[in-house]
């Protein structure tokens, strides 16, 4: 069975966490700061504070951003409920908000018509797509953009992340570039970050506050800077896999919006259906060929449900769990297994 997701781990990426760990210095020292600088780097500007998981970098980013009890902040129903962890930890609240049938973003639309504002949003790259920030900005006075499954993506030729008040990385093993579980936040200004920074760093401070430890280590950090300067071959990588799906797509199956983008950083390679009865049947076609494929999101996952509310004002994303089904796409798929995918996928069924 070809997995639906691996990790690729490079010599390169082994050879730079052995000599963090054959150093001796394996706590967080100059490697995460190396990491922080990379992504300030990579961005032109601004601070970055890493630390353990992308949860604890939505957290960090919304405390640095002063959002906490009290405070909306809009989350698109259609995503992970890491989203709804962060915010409830900061005893804010958070405010499921529909997303677009096309590229299952948070729709600004929906965003716009809360009937109480928002002091806050968090916006999704979801699965790669770009969210419209801009737009999103027109309604919530702070943004964050969540980039967990979008590192390196573009979006009118600026990289994702950049449009809003602060952004959000993952380093989870389903992620782009990985190093089992890791984080990090980034944000212009820079104020974010250095609270964040500051709030990590517990030990040896001279006049208490509650503080809490989220570090990562030097190894972890050696191997996801190690990835991230091959972000562009990561990217194009998974472009010319999506391309040779898009070739072999019948007519009558639908995709997620955006796919072969030219600044995507593909996630995944998400199907969209007619049917869920067609998107079972598919599933288990797959499965039959050798394929894992995977429903993206599971009706109990939306975090309107999580959170017992009225399911009739979010259509879009109640359709999506229905309707989607997720392709093997990663850069450890061999050619082989590709082509694997390619010819099943072209002789699947279509309405
Ligand atoms: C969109 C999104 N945000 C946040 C997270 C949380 O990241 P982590 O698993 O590293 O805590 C994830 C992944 O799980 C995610 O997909």
């Amino acid at each position: 069975m070809i997995a639906h997701n691996r990790p690729l781990i490079a010599e390169e990426d082994l050879a730079a966490a052995e000599a963090v760990l054959r150093s001796g210095w394996i706590a967080p020292g100059p490697q995460v700061s190396g990491l922080e600088e990379d992504f300030v780097r990579f961005f032109g500007g601004g601070g970055a504070c890493a630390c353990s998981s992308g949860t604890a970098a939505l957290y960090l980013a919304l405390r640095g951003l002063g959002l906490g009890p009290g405070a909306r902040v809009a989350v698109p129903t259609y995503s992970c409920s890491a989203l709804l962890n962060a915010v409830h930890f900061c005893g804010a609240q958070p405010v499921p908000v529909d997303v677009r049938l096309d590229d299952f973003t948070m729709d600004d639309a929906a965003l716009a018509q809360l009937s109480r504002p928002v002091a806050a949003a968090i916006a999704v790259h979801a699965f790669g797509a770009p969210a419209n920030i801009p737009a999103l900005k027109g309604t919530a006075p702070l943004v964050i953009e969540d980039c967990c499954q979008s590192p390196g993506g573009r979006r009118q030729g600026q990289p994702l992340g950049a449009q809003g008040d602060a952004a959000v990385f993952s380093f989870y093993a389903t992620k782009i570039i990985t190093c089992g579980s890791g984080g990090l936040v980034w944000d212009r200004s820079g104020k974010a970050a250095a609270w964040a920074r500051d709030f990590r760093e517990f030990d040896c401070r001279e006049e208490y506050t509650p503080r809490f430890n989220f570090h990562s280590t030097d190894f972890q950090a050696a191997m996801v800077r190690s990835q991230f300067a091959r972000l562009e071959a990561i990217m194009a990588r998974r472009q010319s896999i999506v391309r040779r799906y898009l070739e072999a797509l019948p007519r009558g199956i639908g995709l997620q919006a955006g796919l072969d983008d030219a600044g995507r950083m593909p996630h995944r390679f998400v199907l969209v259906l007619a049917s869920r009865e067609h998107r079972d049947a598919l599933l288990s076609y797959f499965a039959a060929g050798g394929v894992k494929a995977v429903i993206p999101l599971e009706p109990y996952e939306l975090l309107h449900r999580y959170l017992h509310l009225d399911a009739s004002a979010f259509p879009n994303a109640e359709r999506l769990v229905d309707t989607t089904l997720s392709l093997p796409l990663y850069p450890a798929l061999s050619d082989q297994e590709i082509e694997q995918v390619a010819e099943l996928l072209a002789k699947a069924d279509a309405p």
